[in-house]
């Protein structure tokens, strides 16, 4: 189904503004733009106000010598934006992470299903196969990460606050994401018990830094030796082959019923481990790592009173459904629903999405229409399409009520997951197959938070993206 609107406007035609500018030392210069002089967003602004447009051309980060393909076309509205979603437009092989991509060897010799597009019949089977694993799957969600939430966050949070005066929320986040994800995948096993003993997420980490690294800052070393390292060049497989062996081998072992169900619907169960790892990795690991923080972020610095009302709201739902915490008790919690979404729509955490014009096409912005051409590599900023001030009350705000009573009818403009709120996953389209569970997910921390605790108060320090969230103190639940 196409997601864009495609009926005939009266906007009028103009030529794409922007400037590509000099080769390769445009290029450079905008990366320096990009990651250092302004960051990320103020650079896309910056060029839509200087433009005097929301579709313009673009020198996009990391440019050369990373990628030869980096002039591209940028939809930075939510009228445009939302013609990345339709697949008759625009083609998503090999366009997930950008304008580069880390060679196949990263991946066991396969391209995993988010570098598929929809007409390689591959991406239905791969994703058909994702979607029914998991729907078979999910009585075990709520108590499978409701353990992990207290053995794994929880405790030390509580532990720290009390002996160090605050607690690193993002530094315990990647063992307790990746031991929900390998317990889930694999028949409820610990990953300690495997041969990855405690180091799963390092391994996790020293195979995804290569692929993200290219488009990311990590501010920790002066700009001009980061940007050599970061942007310039790939870094060959080799570099972190042993760490991907030791993953493989791990999940090619335990994760037996996964893998029968690959079996029983015809996909080789090397290539199913293989499109696992990339699952639990980048769509999993970096998607939830990059999420929660922002989550906690907006709830802490919204205080006490957004407190008191959320506790209110959890208490209240799980004492009616008789002391338990089940799927129907947090889908009575309007604003804990509402705040996960605001979430997802101020920060969605995969920002950029990318693909290649697969005909030429007419897309329109909110105030004129512009062709873009067959094979055009165009990518959308998400969020200035999900902080569009047309479609936005104080789009940069974060508003927790937002979509609660007739708000929910703004949820068509929440996009976080490849596709509207809206709309669902499907073998036959790009949206993420993770979208309901990423809700449960957001829910249930806050869940756990506010039977635990009645306020709590933050620490801030911003990263390229995701913020650092320290937590400073906890008031124990009344
Ligand atoms: C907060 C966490 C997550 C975020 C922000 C996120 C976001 C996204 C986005 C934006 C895409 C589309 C990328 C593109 O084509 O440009 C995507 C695709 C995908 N996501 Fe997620 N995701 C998250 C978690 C998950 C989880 C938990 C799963 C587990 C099922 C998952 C599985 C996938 C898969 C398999 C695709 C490829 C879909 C396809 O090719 O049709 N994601 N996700």
């Amino acid at each position: 189904m196409s997601s864009s609107s495609s009926e005939s406007s009266n906007l009028p035609v103009r030529e794409i503004p922007g400037d590509y500018g000099f080769p390769i030392i445009s290029a450079i210069k905008d990366r320096y733009d990009y990651f250092y002089n302004q960051g990320e967003d103020a650079w896309f602004h910056s060029k839509a106000e200087k433009y005097k447009s929301t579709v313009i051309k673009i020198n996009m980060a990391p440019g050369p010598f990373t990628s030869t393909e980096y002039k591209l076309v940028a939809f930075l509205d939510a009228s445009s934006f939302v013609y990345m979603f339709d697949n008759s437009l625009v083609d998503k092989t090999d366009t997930l992470g950008g304008t580069f991509k880390p060679g196949k060897e990263y991946y066991g010799g396969y391209r995993p299903v988010a570098f598929i597009d929809t007409s390689d019949p591959n991406h239905a089977a791969l994703k058909s196969y994702i979607i029914s694993s998991f729907a078979k799957r999910h009585n075990l969600f709520i108590p499978l990460f409701r353990n992990m939430l207290s053995d794994y966050l929880f405790n030390n949070l509580e532990k720290q606050v009390t002996e160090q005066g605050k607690s690193d929320f993002n530094a315990l986040l990647p063992n307790m994401t990746f031991g929900f994800i390998f317990r889930f995948l694999c028949d409820q096993t610990n990953p300690t018990d495997t041969v990855l003993g405690d180091q799963g997420p390092v391994h996790l980490r020293n195979w995804l830094l290569p692929q993200l690294m290219p488009s990311l800052s990590a501010k920790k070393l002066p700009n001009f030796i980061e940007d050599l390292v970061f942007h310039n060049f790939l870094i060959p497989f080799g570099f972190v082959k042993k760490d991907y062996n030791k993953l493989v081998d791990a999940f090619s072992k335990n994760a037996v019923s996964m893998l029968d169900d690959a079996e029983k619907l015809g996909i080789k169960r090397e290539e199913a481990v293989h499109n696992m790892l990339f699952l639990v990795g980048i769509n999993m690991f970096a998607g939830l790592n990059a999420f929660f923080p922002h989550l906690i972020r907006f709830v802490g610095e919204a205080g006490p009173n957004l407190h008191t009302r959320l506790a209110n709201e959890i208490r209240t739902s799980i004492k009616e459904e008789g002391g338990a915490i089940t799927l129907s008790a947090i889908n009575k919690m309007s604003l804990v629903k509402s705040v996960v979404y605001e979430t997802l729509r101020l920060r969605p955490p995969v920002p950029l999405q990318y693909g290649k014009a697969k005909k030429d096409f007419m897309v329109q912005s909110h105030d004129a229409s512009y062709k873009i051409n067959k094979g055009q590599f165009v990518v959308g900023y998400q969020p200035m399409a999900s902080r569009d001030p047309k479609i936005f009350a104080n789009p940069d705000e974060f508003v927790p009520d937002r979509f609660m009573d007739d708000g929910e009818k703004m949820l068509k403009h929440v996009l976080w997951s490849n596709g509207r709120e809206t709309e669902n996953p499907a073998p036959e389209n790009k949206q993420c197959p993770g979208k309901d569970l990423v809700h449960l997910l957001g829910r249930l921390i806050l869940v756990e938070f506010f039977m635990r605790y009645d306020t709590f108060t933050v620490e801030i320090t911003p990263l390229f993206r995701a913020p650092n969230v320290a937590i400073k103190t906890l008031a124990k639940a009344s």
